[in-house]
This record gives C-alpha cells, sequence and structure tokens, in this order.
C-alpha cells in the first residue's frame, strides 16, 4: 500500500518560515519522519509540495490510481479553495488534514476549512507531531475501507 503525502503553498519554506508558528523543522525532515515511520508501519509514502492549487488538485486526481490514502496539509488552501475540496471529495481514497499549528488560536480567517468537511480525520495544533497520527489516522480509514 501507498500513501500520498501532500503539501500545500509556503510549506516548502518550513524551518525559516515563522518559527513561532511552525518551529525549525524543515519540509525535509517531516517527509524524511513520515517516510520512515511509513516504513516502520508497512507503507510506502509518496512526497509532494506545491505552491499551485491547480497542481494540488492534480495531485489529488493522479492519487486514486496510484495510492490508497491521501495525508493533506493544505497550507492557507484549507481556507477557501472550493476546487481543492471538490478535488478530494471526488476521490474515493481517505485523505486526513492536518495542520502544524493550532488554526483555531490564530486568526479568524484560518478558523474556517473549507476542505475538513470531505475529508476522513482533521488534526491541527499538534504541531509536527501531527503528520506522525495523520499517517496513523489515514492507515486506520484505508483499513476500514478494506474490510
Ligand atoms: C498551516 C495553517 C494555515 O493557516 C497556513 O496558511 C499554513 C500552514 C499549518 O500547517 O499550520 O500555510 O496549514
Amino acid at each position: 500500500p501507498s500513501v500520498l503525502l501532500l503539501h500545500g503553498p509556503n510549506l516548502n519554506l518550513l524551518g525559516e518560515r515563522d518559527p513561532a508558528q511552525y518551529g525549525r523543522t524543515t519540509l525535509a525532515d517531516i517527509e524524511a519522519r513520515v517516510t520512515e515511520l511509513g516504513a516502520e508501519l508497512g507503507v510506502d509514502v509518496a512526497c509532494h509540495q506545491s505552491n499551485h492549487e491547480g497542481v494540488l488538485v492534480d495531485h489529488v486526481h493522479a492519487a486514486r490510481r496510484l495510492h490508497q490514502g491521501i495525508v493533506l496539509n493544505p497550507g492557507a488552501h484549507a481556507h477557501y479553495s472550493i476546487a481543492l475540496r471538490d478535488a478530494i471529495e471526488a476521490v474515493s481514497i481517505p485523505c486526513v488534514e492536518i495542520h502544524i499549528s493550532n488554526v483555531h488560536a490564530r486568526e479568524p480567517f484560518r478558523h474556517t476549512s473549507v476542505t475538513a468537511p470531505v475529508t476522513r480525520g482533521y488534526i491541527s495544533g499538534c504541531g509536527v507531531f501531527g503528520y506522525d497520527l495523520a499517517l496513523r489516522a489515514v492507515l486506520h480509514r484505508m483499513a476500514e475501507g478494506a474490510e
């Protein structure tokens, strides 16, 4: 089995961007950590990041043929991308949404997620540890779907 780990805009700057919110861990560190946990749990992890909404939509579409689950940090697209929301809804594989920061403790515009209602799980505010939770959660959803 395999899972897509997909990151949206500005997350390529993790490590240097706003460390008070996101810490010092880089995207490469996160991808390595999730890949390693995946290996322990017996799942391949394919990692992609894009600053472009349409590219993210394309990755979600492609995932339905290539993978059995998605772990998604949509970045700011969570707050307004109906296109990304519709893409997640259109594919039948489970998607778990993760935000590093606690979006509910931040600006009001971050309190809404248009993508969350079509995901099979939502994690926010656990820091990068949230990725461990998100991978385990999506594997749980995949196993449920395979029952
Ligand atoms: C984020 C939260 C979003 O509000 C923000 O736009 C990001 C990062 C997070 O991981 O905490 O880019 O998704």
